[in-house]
């Protein structure tokens, strides 16, 4: 069975080509097409702009995808689409795509939701060299999902595979998103949560004093909401007060800033484990590429000795395999396996 992802609800055009066999699966080809170099010069991703990118990359990645992974295109049994959440011009363009494709190949197409993708990526054990990837790890429910992206933070409950609750979010920025606005007010390209991570990381190893200081936004509030814009803010005042600031400043804000963030995110993950008895932590979204988060998760699952599910880093970011992933577990996996019914169900309030 051969599934192809299609993804474009951002800045990323990306599709997959993924076979299997029930059990087993082998990517046949995997293509992530990046228009951050377009984007950056307006600091951040316009969505017409994406939509005209995704509209003339789509049908020149698809002809590449073919060749890459040697098949014809009626060896394609179905197609999974990112339907939402995203920026609506963009979305619009895989699935028209997706679509049309159907239509002609006379194949179904699986609508699958953006965030499940990033919950399913993270069940992805190893890659091997061959791009075959056996044995995805195994959910034992309920489970808590971490997301963390640009465009959302939410601890969700996962009683099975396609029932999800939502337990809370954030009530203005995204976690991604004020990564990005403390790059942007330092001066710092776009997509910024890597740069400040960078920053941050060698404050770290350069031993920089500590001067900077910022809150830790709805820490010891008794729900399991979260508040960056406050912290945003925060960082803007510091900048007022300091003028330019030096590289040096700049470091310390930025670990400031990551450490902050970080101890937000672990108390409130701690706080909604202590709220059920989750058998498993799945952790999704693009700012899981972060390594000081990475490290203070593993560091809460083994506190925990339980599963904690990090992706591997090439595939925290937006991508179609994952995409593929959860179409193919949504079409394959039989319910008693608890895997079936991901997709039409929204994770949006
Ligand atoms: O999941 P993703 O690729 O796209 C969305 O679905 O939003 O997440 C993108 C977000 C951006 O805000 C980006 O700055 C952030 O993930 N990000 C990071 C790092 N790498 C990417 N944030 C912090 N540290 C990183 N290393
Ligand atoms: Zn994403």
């Amino acid at each position: 069975m051969i599934t192809l992802g299609i993804e474009t609800s951002c800045d990323e055009t990306a599709l997959c080509l993924l076979e299997t066999d029930g059990n087993n699966y082998r990517i046949l080809a995997n293509i992530v097409h990046s228009q951050m170099n377009l984007h950056k010069e307006y600091g951040g991703v316009v969505p017409m702009l994406a939509k005209r990118e995704h509209i003339k990359n789509l049908p020149i990645l698809y002809e590449k995808i073919l060749k890459e992974s040697n098949i014809t295109e009626e060896k394609i049994d179905r197609i999974a689409v990112t339907q939402g959440p995203g920026l609506e011009p963009a979305l619009w363009t895989g699935i028209v795509f997706a679509k049309e494709l159907g239509k002609r190949l006379n194949i179904p197409v699986v609508p699958v939701n953006h965030m499940e993708g990033h919950i399913v990526s993270s069940l992805i054990l190893d890659i091997n060299k061959d791009k075959s990837m056996e044995d995805l790890r195994k959910i034992d429910f309920p489970a808590l999902a971490v997301l963390i992206s640009g465009g959302h933070t939410e601890l969700v409950s996962v009683e099975e595979m396609g029932s999800y609750k939502i337990l809370g979010s954030t009530v203005d920025d995204a976690l991604g998103e004020a990564f990005d606005k403390t790059a942007r007010m330092m001066n710092l390209p776009y997509p910024g949560g890597p740069e400040v991570s960078k920053l941050a990381e060698q404050a770290r190893k350069e031993n920089i004093p500590h001067n900077i200081k910022l809150p830790r936004p709805m820490l010891h509030s008794k729900d399991l909401n979260f508040s960056f814009s406050g912290l945003k803010t925060a960082v803007l005042y510091t900048l007022r007060e300091i003028g330019t600031p030096t590289e040096e400043q700049m470091k310390d804000i930025s670990r400031e800033f990551e450490d902050a963030v970080t101890e937000v995110m672990i108390s409130k993950t701690r706080k909604a484990m202590e709220s059920n008895s989750y058998q498993t932590i799945l952790i999704g979204g693009g700012v899981i590429a972060n390594s000081h988060i990475r490290k203070a998760f593993e560091k809460l699952a083994q506190e925990y000795s339980m599963n904690i599910y990090i992706p591997l880093t090439e595939v925290t970011g937006d991508n179609a395999l994952m995409i593929a992933l959860a179409g193919s577990i949504k079409t394959t996996k039989p319910s008693d396996e608890g895997f079936v019914a991901i997709g039409n169900l929204s994770l949006e309030n």
